[in-house]
């Protein structure tokens, strides 16, 4: 599974460091290709001549070979790279990737990498329960870095609690589980749709609604991390997408999503309804700006949009399995399960606009997945860990 992958080994300055000279021979063993890049505390820690004649690469941490005056490439490590594991990960290196403060190579290598990240914190009881470490670590999960929490034990300054960095079998294991992840839905398409519709009035208006598309974004990232091949049908969203496996279709209104889903999902293998489709759209679409002058009241006459999901649900093939999404403002679950048959899908993800951190405009998402075979609860999560969740679930109906 690692042979011949692309690792940067980050190595901060804590007393963990010593375990991560046993997670780079776990890693060489396996025959990953690793590049250590270390803080200059890093090297306090552990001799860069330990861990350069294990992975039988100099070790990097100056922006510059002092005497020579060779630059390293932080953007060169972001394209070669697989993945980046830092571990350990300080409370000091956590805040300056959480703020982009670049003074150092290894946070310079992060903010070039192109490549996931993941980190394994280790510090002392009392930093990493601090509100501030906390804060750091929810904002890193937010921007998608994947956390390898610290463990509860005994800690360098003889205290008990949790900040112990996770052992290195446990990490190694969690990299081989990554990579294993990475090639899951090679081969597979999907579409997904994502964002709200806007449904034009006149030239200047629209009804629309207040959906992100960060939800359907997340889920197309997830499914194209894992090797599918993804259609990623979209509103008007300001969000951006750079991932060699994903094309991305604009669409403004509930028709055109439509068509771009409908001819997409006739060759897929996965779909997953996340847009937020105007159910209506206004019977007459003016050439000219509706103008005010003399109209004390207003009525625009709405016909129904398609219903995008139902319709796939229609065409759906043996072995085709689709998601739909119900944002509902009470508990939803009778009409979660209503959506179920309605539209033909396998699951329904149900989130409901009562939940603090869920529904629009949010980077988070509590949601329950509901299938015939019954309910699954998660807690409040970032939308990438509730996109893991998903496609977890699409995975196992596909075996
Ligand atoms: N959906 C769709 N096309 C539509 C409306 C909805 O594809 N025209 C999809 C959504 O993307 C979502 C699911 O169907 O996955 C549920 O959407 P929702 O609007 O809640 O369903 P409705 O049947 O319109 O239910 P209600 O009006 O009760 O909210």
């Amino acid at each position: 599974m690692l042979k011949g992958k692309h690792i940067v080994l980050g190595i901060c300055g804590g007393i963990a460091a010593y375990k991560s000279v046993t997670l780079l021979r776990l890693l060489t063993k396996a025959g990953a290709e690793v590049q250590v890049v270390m803080t200059p505390a890093g090297k306090e820690f552990i001799t860069p001549v330990t861990l350069s004649s294990l992975s039988q690469r100099p070790v990097v941490s100056e922006f510059f070979t002092a005497n020579t005056g060779e630059w390293h490439s932080h953007v060169d490590l972001g394209l070669w790279a697989d993945l980046m594991v830092i571990a350990p990960a300080t409370a000091s290196t956590m805040a300056k990737m959480a703020h982009g403060v670049a003074d150092n190579m290894l946070v310079t290598t992060y903010l070039s990498a192109r490549e996931p990240v993941m980190i394994a914190p280790a510090m002392d009881l009392d930093m990493y329960r601090h509100p501030t470490t906390q804060r750091n670590l929810r904002q890193l999960a937010a921007d998608g870095v994947m956390i390898v929490e610290a463990e509860t034990g005994a800690l360098a300054s003889g205290l008990q609690g949790k900040g112990r960095m996770a052992e290195p079998e446990e990490i190694f294991a969690i990299i081989e589980r990554y990579f294993a992840r990475c090639e899951s839905l090679a081969g597979k398409k999907a579409v997904v749709t994502a964002g709200p519709t806007y449904e034009k009035l006149d030239p200047v208006r629209f009804i629309g609604n207040f959906s992100s598309g960060k939800m359907g974004f997340a889920i197309a990232g997830e499914l194209a991390d894992r090797g599918a091949e993804v259609t990623l049908v979209a509103g008007p969203v300001s969000l951006t997408v750079d991932h060699p496996r994903i094309r991305r279709v604009d669409v403004e209104s509930a028709e055109e999503m439509c068509d771009a889903t409908t001819q997409a999902f006739a060759g897929s293998d996965i779909a997953v309804f996340s847009a937020a489709v105007a159910d209506y759209r206004p019977a007459e679409r003016k050439d000219q700006k509706i103008k005010r002058e003399g109209v004390a009241t207003q009525t625009i006459e709405l016909v129904r949009n398609p219903d995008i999901a139902a319709r796939c649900g229609d065409m759906k093939r043996r072995g085709q399995v689709t998601v739909g999404f119900a944002l509902e403002t009470d508990d939803g679950h009778d009409a979660a399960h209503k959506k179920l048959h309605n539209k033909n899908l396998d699951f329904v993800v149900l989130n409901s606009l009562k939940d603090k951190g869920a529904g629009f405009r949010t980077d988070t998402n509590r949601v329950t997945i509901v299938s015939e075979d019954g309910e699954q609860a998660f807690p409040l999560k970032s939308k990438r860990e509730v996109a893991a969740d998903i496609v977890d679930a699409i995975e196992k109906a596909m075996k």
